[in-house]
């Protein structure tokens, strides 16, 4: 009796341990609507997280990174991934007056502890970049100007 009814204990304990990992593990999403929960002044963007891994090149890696800034280099589809804000925990972009006398890194440093700040930062210099390296006009590529990302739902 005693013995059974550890055993229960011991089965509800695993069922609760797995459903909690099946609640992490998230497969990555075609397209995220990128909506932090901050109040936005621009249109939401919708951001096609696959197409960016198997159209353009992008490695995991070039967007995610551990608590110190390492890339995950080995992360894969439905292994747990942490929310940007998570880390670049203020909202919305770097008000001028937070980033006044600094320059170089210490300038990044502050600059991407805000979240939108931290994105354009992701999403605008690797375009910036791969249009360069592709001789594209700054709208003819990656997106650079804002309503091409901030396009809305
Ligand atoms: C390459 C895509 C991209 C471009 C180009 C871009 N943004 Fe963003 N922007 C984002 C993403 C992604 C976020 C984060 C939204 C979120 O996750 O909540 C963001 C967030 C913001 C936010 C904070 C949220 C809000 O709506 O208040 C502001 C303000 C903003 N962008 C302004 C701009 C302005 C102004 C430009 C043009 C100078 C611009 N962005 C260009 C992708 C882009
Ligand atoms: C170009 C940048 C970029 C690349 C490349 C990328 N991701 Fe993401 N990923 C993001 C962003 C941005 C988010 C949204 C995070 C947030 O909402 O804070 C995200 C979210 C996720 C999520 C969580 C989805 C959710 O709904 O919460 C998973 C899982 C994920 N990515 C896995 C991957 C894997 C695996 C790869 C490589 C095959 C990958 N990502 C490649 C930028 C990227
Ligand atoms: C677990 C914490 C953590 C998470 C989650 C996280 N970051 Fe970061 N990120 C950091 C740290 C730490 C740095 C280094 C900041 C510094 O230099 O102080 C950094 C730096 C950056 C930088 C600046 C790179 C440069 O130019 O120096 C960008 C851009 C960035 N993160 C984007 C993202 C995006 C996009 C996501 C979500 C897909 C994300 N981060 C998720 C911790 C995190
Ligand atoms: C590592 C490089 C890289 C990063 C980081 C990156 N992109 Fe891109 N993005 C690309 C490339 C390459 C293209 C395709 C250019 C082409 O083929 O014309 C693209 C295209 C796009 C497009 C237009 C086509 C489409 O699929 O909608 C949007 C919008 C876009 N990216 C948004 C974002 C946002 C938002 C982020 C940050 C969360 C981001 N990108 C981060 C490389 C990147």
């Amino acid at each position: 009796m005693r013995q059974s009814r550890i055993f229960a204990v011991l089965v509800l304990g695993l069922a609760l341990v797995f459903s909690a990992a099946a609640l992490y593990a998230a497969a990555a999403p075609e397209v995220i609507k990128m909506q932090a929960p901050y109040p936005h002044k621009k249109p939401i963007v919708m951001f096609s997280h696959k197409k960016h891994s198997t159209q353009y090149g992008a490695k995991c890696g070039d967007c995610h990174h551990d608590k110190d800034h390492k890339p995950l280099t080995t992360l894969k589809d439905g292994d747990p991934v942490q929310k940007c804000i998570v880390c670049h925990k203020l909202p919305g972009e770097a008000p001028p007056a937070a980033l006044k006398g600094l320059t170089g890194a210490a300038r990044t440093k502050k600059e991407v502890t805000y979240h939108a700040t931290a994105m354009h930062d992701n999403c605008r210099e690797c375009h910036k970049a791969w249009n360069k390296k592709n001789n594209k006009k700054p709208n003819e590529g990656a997106p650079i100007a804002c309503n091409k990302c901030h396009a809305g739902k």
